[in-house]
């Protein structure tokens, strides 16, 4: 795994370094960082500019969930009302056949109704996805079922684990992490569930996987999520495009294959958004592979997508701080 651009599992929340000497040490040149206030002056700057990309992130989170909502009301009151009327009008007109009506006649209305449930599931299955789902029993309870029906809709070997701390070698999460989770505020916990969701379509969607693991773990700093498929691995232009929204070094080149993917593409941008709104940060990338990995097995292999969450803003960021403030905006 390459770890040099992404932190250790048990690594600690960045903290801005203050000291002006090491900043101006650390610059290699710019000689104006070498007084305290100018350094302070640049790395409050920064700070600054970090708010706000963090604030624009968190904007169109809310946003997300709004629309989804709205789209979720008029899909049901709108064309799930359609459907449930239509369908109970023709099962009205096959109880009203004549009896020497003829066969076909009999077989296209059992056909109309068919398809007619069968675009009711469709609708139903959107909904699902739309709908914020019950987070009363709890995150990792939340997480266990939706991986349970998603294996059950697509036919993938999907599980669900909750992994024990690190620093605790024990089953299950300690009882400082069942405290946390506990206490995750609706809007913290949420975003990890659709973070989990993107993750687990685009398995669905790209991966031609045969199975796929959902993982909760708790660090002392963090929760992490990851989702770990067994299937083609990310393109080369998809790995490109995930390790620049990350601002990690690009070193391959997009072949003309590649661009076919271009469309569309706002999931791991979510992703990432949703992770920054809650102090976190996204990595998407390809299974590591031992050395003497097999060629079939480079093929192939898999995926995995690690969110990390770190437990003092994900504790304390409530809606209030998601809602766009229309005074502050984005640029305070
Ligand atoms: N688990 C995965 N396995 C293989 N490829 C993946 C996987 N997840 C994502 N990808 C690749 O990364 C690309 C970007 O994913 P992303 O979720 O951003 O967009 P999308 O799924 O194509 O479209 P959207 O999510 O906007 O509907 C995908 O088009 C796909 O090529
Ligand atoms: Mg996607």
């Amino acid at each position: 795994m390459d770890t040099s651009t992404y932190a250790a599992f048990d690594a600690r929340p960045p903290r801005a370094d203050l000291s002006g000497t090491r900043a101006a040490h650390a610059d290699g040149g710019l000689s104006f960082l070498a007084d305290a206030e100018g350094a302070r002056a640049a790395l409050d700057a920064i700070a600054r500019v970090q708010r706000q990309i963090v604030a624009a992130g968190a904007a169109r989170v809310h946003a997300d969930e709004a629309a989804r909502r709205r789209l979720a009301r008029e899909l049901h009151d709108s064309v799930g009302a359609e459907l449930a009327a239509t369908r109970f009008a023709l099962a009205n007109v096959q109880t009203w056949l004549p009896a020497d009506a003829s066969p076909q006649c009999a077989q296209a209305l059992e056909l109309v109704v068919r398809s007619l449930d069968a675009a009711a599931e469709a609708v139903r299955h959107v909904l699902d996805g739309l709908h914020a789902p019950e987070l009363e029993e709890g995150l990792a309870t939340a997480l266990a079922n939706w991986t349970r029906g998603f294996g059950a809709r697509t036919g993938l070997a999907a599980t669900f684990t909750a992994q024990p701390s690190v620093e605790h070698n024990r089953k299950g999460f300690t009882a400082e992490d069942a405290e946390r989770l506990a206490h995750l505020p609706a809007e913290g916990a949420l975003a990890i569930f659709r973070v989990a969701q993107e993750a687990l379509t685009n398995v669905a969607r790209h991966a031609q996987a045969s199975r796929v693991e959902v993982r909760l773990a708790c660090t002392p700093y963090a929760l992490v999520l990851s989702v770990i498929d067994d299937g083609i691995g990310l393109s080369r232009e998809a790995a490109r495009r995930a390790r620049k929204q990350s601002g990690q070094r690009e070193d391959v080149a997009p072949s003309a294959q590649d661009g076919i993917n271009r469309r569309g593409a706002y999931g791991i941008a979510g992703m990432r958004e949703r992770c920054a709104a809650f102090g976190g940060a996204l990595r998407a990338a390809a299974n590591p592979l031992p050395a003497d990995a097999a060629p079939e097995a480079r093929e192939r292999p898999g995926t995995t997508v690690e969110a990390r969450f770190f437990w003092d803003t994900l504790l304390s960021r409530t809606a209030a701080d998601l809602a766009p403030n229309p005074v502050q905006g984005i640029h305070s």
